[in-house]
């Protein structure tokens, strides 16, 4: 068993639902608080000075040094496995070149696939092992990892064939989603109907077959897939058991979210320009939008209308939309610090959106997302006293403890 004493604020949404509205800004707070573990979940959590019954048995004892505990955070939207980088990007679009253009020149999604393709499925995993390890450091215990890098059978296979290995292999929990309609491959150029067809009659129903993805998702955007393309390929994958997540109005609103709605999709992802008709339908759906201030920051975007998307009732999940072009970022405190910037979302707000919110947006909300007796004992201990500490600093670290699964990852 694990003792932590001496939590100055254990703070955490409670309950296992992705929360709406006013609940996206309701967090627990215990003041003085201790957590037992045991078994790698948590076995009791009390308040003001109270030490669990048992913790006398305790092996380990950590004292938080009056530091604020909170769930591991969750990074429910990410492209972590690609080959290469694109740092050659940059100075084509200071020139003033927008992210579609490159798209459309060949570069872009498609020059990553190149170096993907290029690159073996052991070397994208090692690559792949170290970014683990580097948001572990950061506080994050759970992340999604999406294909999309491939674009053909054999590389979109070999990409997932990646995830499944970092989930075996390293602490952290990941989830994989099937993204094999990023981009339209060179091989299909202006022939998307075809793509998406191979894609559903071929390479799905090994996706499916294989359990090498718990989750679909498509690029709906100007120039890459359509809303009738994106359609088709979601609702071939619910048929074979996937569920549905969407990029959707990142750049331009063709009608994503509404797409995302209409399906019953987990989430919508982006958002950016997303207006009245694609929130309506997520709100009525109940689809979460997961947002990424991150892409908007290093794209030159507006940010997400995230306070509008709370007050019609829309659960909000912040990820990093880790990737080598649109936010080469994997901070997520750096996105939590954009959430109450740039969102102008409440610490609180921002805290459901990257635990609870971001379980429910992988399916992960029966283990983990809150801290709650009986939950995977995935807690970090932060270098602050409080909430409002933790978004107002950026770019420095200050993920102090992190324990994944009741183990001490860094101390
Ligand atoms: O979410 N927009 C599509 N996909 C990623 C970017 C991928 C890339 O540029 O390599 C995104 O922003
Ligand atoms: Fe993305």
């Amino acid at each position: 068993m694990l003792l932590i004493k001496n939590i100055g604020v254990l703070q955490t949404p409670a309950g296992s639902f992705a929360h709406r509205g006013p609940q996206q800004g309701q967090n627990l707070k215990l003041c003085n608080a201790a957590v037992l573990v045991e078994d790698g979940k948590i076995r009791s959590i009390t308040a003001d000075g109270q030490l669990p019954e048992g913790a006398g048995r305790a092996e380990t004892v950590l004292d938080a040094a009056c530091r604020l505990a909170t769930p591991g955070l969750i990074d429910c939207h990410t492209h972590m496995v690609f080959g290469g980088y694109r740092q050659g990007e940059i100075p084509l679009k200071l020139q003033g070149a927008g992210y579609l253009d490159i798209l459309r020149a060949g570069g872009g999604i498609l020059d990553t696939v190149g170096k993907t393709r290029a690159a073996a499925e052991d070397e994208l995993f090692e690559k792949s092992m170290g970014f683990l390890d580097e948001m572990l450091a950061l506080g994050i215990t759970s992340v999604e990892s999406k294909s999309g890098y491939g674009l053909d059978q054999e590389n979109e296979l070999k990409q997932l064939q990646v995830n499944r290995r970092l989930q075996e292999a390293h602490k952290m929990d990941v989830v994989s989603t099937f993204l094999g309609a990023h981009a339209i491959p060179p091989e299909y150029a202006g022939r998307a109907d075809a793509y998406i067809d191979m894609l559903c009659a071929s390479v799905l129903p090994i996706v499916a077959e294989e359990k090498l993805a718990g989750f679909c998702d498509v690029f709906c955007e100007t120039g890459v897939f359509d809303v009738p393309q994106s359609r088709k390929m979601l609702q071939a994958a619910q048929k074979l058991g996937l569920r549905a997540r969407i990029h959707a109005d990142e750049i331009d609103e063709i009608g994503g979210a509404a797409l995302a709605g209409e399906l019953c999709a987990v989430s919508a992802e982006h958002l950016i320009a997303t207006g009245d008709r694609g929130m309506s339908a997520m709100a009525e759906a109940g689809v979460i939008a997961d947002l990424l201030p991150g892409t908007s920051f290093y794209l030159g975007k507006t940010y997400a209308p995230a306070r509008e998307m709370i007050a019609r009732g829309i659960p909000v999940a912040i990820a990093s939309d880790f990737n080598p072009g649109s936010c080469p970022s994997l901070n997520l405190q750096l996105a939590m610090c954009m959430g109450y910037l740039k969102y102008r979302m409440t610490p609180e707000e921002v805290l459901t959106a990257v635990t609870v919110n971001a379980a429910c947006s992988l399916g992960l909300e029966a283990r983990v997302g809150t801290l709650e007796e009986g939950k995977q004992a995935d807690i970090v201990l932060w270098n602050a006293p409080d909430m409002e500490m933790l978004v107002y600093r950026f770019g420095s670290n200050l993920a102090e403890t992190v324990i994944k699964n009741g183990e001490v990852v860094k101390a």
